[in-house]
């Protein structure tokens, strides 16, 4: 039996109720509540979850397909993160970091530097993904103040990026739909365009390609390195902006070429660290460190919000002085390292490394390949003009015409009819425009595997 089965059986009446605060009181993120409104049904109510399974009011089970927003690795109900998280909050719910510490947080900041190895051997906790990039652009402008170069104050970022939605993220974010709105109260960023046209992981990619890729960021680091504070990137895969793959070797080849020019790297990771791409780091899988870098999302397993921001040694460095020299990083947030967060991050990271990282060895060498077998029948469904991502993170492009790639019109919503099929087929997902997303938990079966292949391709047999 399901553990949350008294939740399921919510009348009629109580469930119409919870429809009705939804209607007048809540509002959704990244959702056009008058379309939420008149949804017909209306979306579920999660009231329960199970595996990798979430459970609505009504009883009906779907398949989260979205990790709850890519952040549930472990599946819905991590049982040792649960426990961890319980035990915690019999010693103590929360008490600050600012001027004292915290075990729990003491003891994440120190197992995460071990696992993320020199020079990132520092470990500053805010509460988002969103916060995580800000606190990173912050400690790198500050850096280039404390070095002497305040004139340093430009971001290197990429077409399509999306790092969150603080005002410091949206100026970096390069997703017109999103960002364009905003751009009065924005920064200015130079801009590169993301890499296109690799299709990992079918395919390798060449010395020629990944040089032509890199061609417009080595142009801009010749010409901005003297006014830029950090590059950031998405490495390996664009998430938001598209789930577009990159090789690994143009992830080195960028860092090699900022480090030339002293220009300090930041990875955000919040999507694709934490066992997203089969590794506990992405970097991992590029062969190259950052300067600074990001991670949030799966963190705590998606149980708590808590995200990391780690700093090599020579950034952390620069900060430290006497206290009249103001070199303190002024930055900080109430629930900066919050004691929960971290005990469930501590039980995270044990499920990931433990028995010399089996869990992850099993996602990479039976999960994801198990995934990527399950969506290759849909590169031919005619409705879909790619499969493109990496690790447990696929972006489905639909069509309305496969020889030539033509898209919907906009307001036909062909992504979101898409969901709508794959919800009535007890699988919940989530589109970006007409890109269909697949970003299942690393606990995902085989059997649930089977079962996303056949749900994708009958819900795009079903748009028109
Ligand atoms: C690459 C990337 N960076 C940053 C963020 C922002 O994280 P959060 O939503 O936790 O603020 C996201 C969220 O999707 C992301 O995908």
């Amino acid at each position: 039996m399901p553990r949350m089965s008294a939740f399921e059986k919510l009348c009629y009446d109580e469930l119409r109720r919870l429809h009705a605060i939804d209607e007048a009181a809540l509002w959704h993120p990244f959702t056009q509540m008058r379309g939420h409104r008149e949804e017909d049904p209306p979306p579920p109510v999660i009231v329960g979850a199970e595996g990798n399974w979430l459970i609505d009011a009504e009883g009906k089970r779907y398949l989260d397909a979205n990790s709850g927003y890519w952040c549930l690795a472990l599946g819905c109900r991590p049982k040792e993160v649960e426990e961890a998280i319980a035990a915690q909050l019999q010693r103590f719910g929360h008490s600050t970091l600012l001027g004292i510490s915290h075990q729990p947080a003491l003891e994440l900041a120190g197992r995460l530097t071990e696992l993320a190895g020199a020079p990132l051997n520092h470990a500053f906790f805010a509460d988002s993904g969103s916060e995580a990039v800000e606190v990173a652009l912050k400690m790198a402008y500050q850096y280039q103040v404390l070095r002497g170069h305040p004139e340093r104050r430009k971001f290197l970022a990429f077409g399509e990026a999306y790092h969150g939605d603080t005002i410091g993220c949206v100026s970096l974010g390069g997703i017109g739909l999103f960002h364009d709105t905003f751009k009065p109260l924005l920064f200015d960023v130079v801009r590169v365009p993301p890499p296109q046209g690799y299709k990992s992981p079918w395919e390798d990619a060449s010395a020629a390609f990944v040089e032509a890729q890199a061609k417009p960021v080595l142009e801009a680091l010749e010409k901005h390195a003297h006014e830029l504070a950090a590059l950031v990137m998405e490495p390996l895969v664009v998430g938001p902006g598209g789930v577009i793959p990159q090789p690994p070797a143009y992830v080195k080849r960028i860092v090699a070429a900022a480090r030339a020019k002293s220009v300090p790297v930041v990875f955000d990771e919040v999507a694709v660290g934490m066992g997203r791409l089969g590794r506990l780091f992405a970097f991992e899988i590029a062969g190259v460190k950052p300067d600074i870098l990001c991670l949030a999302k799966g963190l705590t397993g998606g149980m708590l919000p808590l995200s990391a921001t780690l700093a090599s040694d020579e950034i952390y460095n620069t900060f430290l002085g006497s206290f009249g020299e103001r070199r303190t990083f002024y930055h900080g947030h109430t629930f900066t390292g919050s004691a929960l967060g971290c005990a469930a991050a501590l039980a995270a990271l044990e499920i990931f490394t433990r028995d010399g990282g089996a869990f992850l060895k099993r996602a990479r060498e039976e999960t994801i390949p198990a995934f990527w077998r399950a969506l290759q029948p849909l590169r031919e469904h005619r409705r879909v003009g790619e499969v493109r991502g990496m690790g447990l993170m696929a972006g489905i492009a639909i069509v309305k015409e496969k020889a030539t790639g033509e898209a919907y019109p906009y307001e036909r919503r062909a992504g979101y009819r898409a969901v709508l099929a794959l919800r009535k087929r007890g699988v919940q997902t989530r589109t970006i425009g007409d890109l269909l997303l697949a970003v299942p938990p690393l606990t995902t079966t085989p059997e649930e595997i089977a079962l996303l292949g056949r749900a994708y391709a009958e819900a795009l047999d079903e748009i028109e």
